[in-house]
């Protein structure tokens, strides 16, 4: 096992075929989201797992554990775009609960600059989660900050209660949403994107990433074909994960419009909402009103002990944040992309 040393810490490379080392990465995660958001799910071992065995298409991700005579007491991850973006480089560092304010994040985020300039990457970008209130304590706003990275794009992270939604308000918003798109009807799937769509969903998902607001974080457009849309839900078999898509077609039959619920194999009752987005043609028929209400009643049936829903959109994104408002989602964090030049 590779191993470097940094000011006492000694840091190890996370291999895909070691589970033990694995687990202790896993378990690291858990102390921490049990501890910053202890109303989340613990991090699902399927996942974990999965993310080293089975990798995002156009992504190489590399992890390191840090350990302080022998214990686990950090880690990190730096995540190369190969397809897209090969001048900047994801990354993440997490410490353990009981070791912070010892200058590890310090040193674990050195040792992330050092390899990302290797890999003649010239900045960083970190997503990170923080409070809503802005008087509550924020661990990572004053360490991003004391690093020298900016916010880049600030996003608010919203939360369903999904047994406290109105059911009026849904059939409300449907028949309205229904109203101005007759001429769209809606297909729905549980899974990978059905052969027949995967053209049309590469094209949208592409799209997500120069459509939704980024701000002033600088991240290319991201390049998708059906090849990469196979292996990425391949991937999201392979870690557990449980997507239920719903999507509109046009009067020619081409899909012009997506949402996306995902799910993990363990805390059922918790997903995420992952990609929605219009076609820009197609816009201003309340395409994206009537499909996130259609895949709302879709994820429920197919789950039905499905109780939060978590979204996060960017504060410059009012289209989309109306409809999630309209539906029920409540601010509940912020999350920051902070960006660093190297
Ligand atoms: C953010 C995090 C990585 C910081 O790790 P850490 O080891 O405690 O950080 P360091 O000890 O190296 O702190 C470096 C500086 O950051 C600032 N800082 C860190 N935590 C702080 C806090 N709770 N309050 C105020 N300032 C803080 C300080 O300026 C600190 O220097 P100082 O201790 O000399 O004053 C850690 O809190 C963590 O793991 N959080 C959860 C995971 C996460 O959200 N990671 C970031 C996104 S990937």
């Amino acid at each position: 096992m590779a191993t470097v040393t940094l000011n006492g810490l000694s840091l190890a490379r996370v291999r895909p075929s070691d589970e033990e080392t694995i687990r202790k990465w896993c378990e690291l995660r858990c102390a921490v989201v049990l501890a910053d958001w202890p109303d989340d799910p613990p991090p699902c071992w399927v996942h974990e797992r999965g993310c080293f065995e089975h990798p995002w298409p156009g992504e190489i991700g590399t992890a390191w554990l840090a350990r302080l005579a022998g214990s686990v007491v950090g880690g990190c991850l730096l995540s190369l775009p190969t397809f897209d973006n090969q001048h900047n480089a994801g990354g993440e560092i997490l410490v353990a609960p009981k070791h912070r304010r010892l200058g590890i994040g310090r040193a674990l985020l050195v040792h992330l600059r050092a390899e990302a300039i290797q890999q003649s990457r010239v900045r960083l970008v970190v997503w990170a989660e923080q409070p809503l209130d802005p008087a509550a304590p924020d661990p990572v706003g004053h360490f991003a900050t004391v690093s020298r990275a900016v916010p880049a794009l600030v996003n608010t992270r919203r939360r369903l209660d999904v047994d406290s939604v109105d059911p009026t308000v849904l059939a409300r918003l449907d028949a309205q949403a229904r109203a101005k798109s007759r001429d769209y009807s809606l297909v729905q799937w549980v899974g990978s994107t059905p052969q027949r769509w995967l053209d049309d969903i590469a094209y949208l998902t592409g799209r997500m990433s120069t459509d939704a607001p980024l701000d002033d974080l600088q991240w290319d457009p991201e390049v998708y074909d059906a090849a990469r849309m196979q292996a990425r839900d391949a991937s999201c078999l392979a870690r557990g994960l449980h997507m239920v898509s719903t999507a509109a077609v046009d009067s020619t039959g081409q899909l012009v419009a997506f949402t996306q619920i995902v799910g993990y194999a363990t805390s059922s009752w918790f997903a995420g909402q992952w990609d929605t987005i219009v076609a820009p043609e197609h816009r201003g028929h309340r395409l994206g009103t009537l499909v996130k209400v259609a895949n709302l009643h879709h994820a429920r049936a197919e789950r039905p002990e499905l109780r939060v829903i978590d979204t996060c959109n960017a504060d410059s994104n009012p289209y989309m944040v109306r409809i999630n408002e309209a539906m029920g989602f409540r601010p509940h964090r912020r999350t920051t992309d902070w960006q660093l030049d190297l």
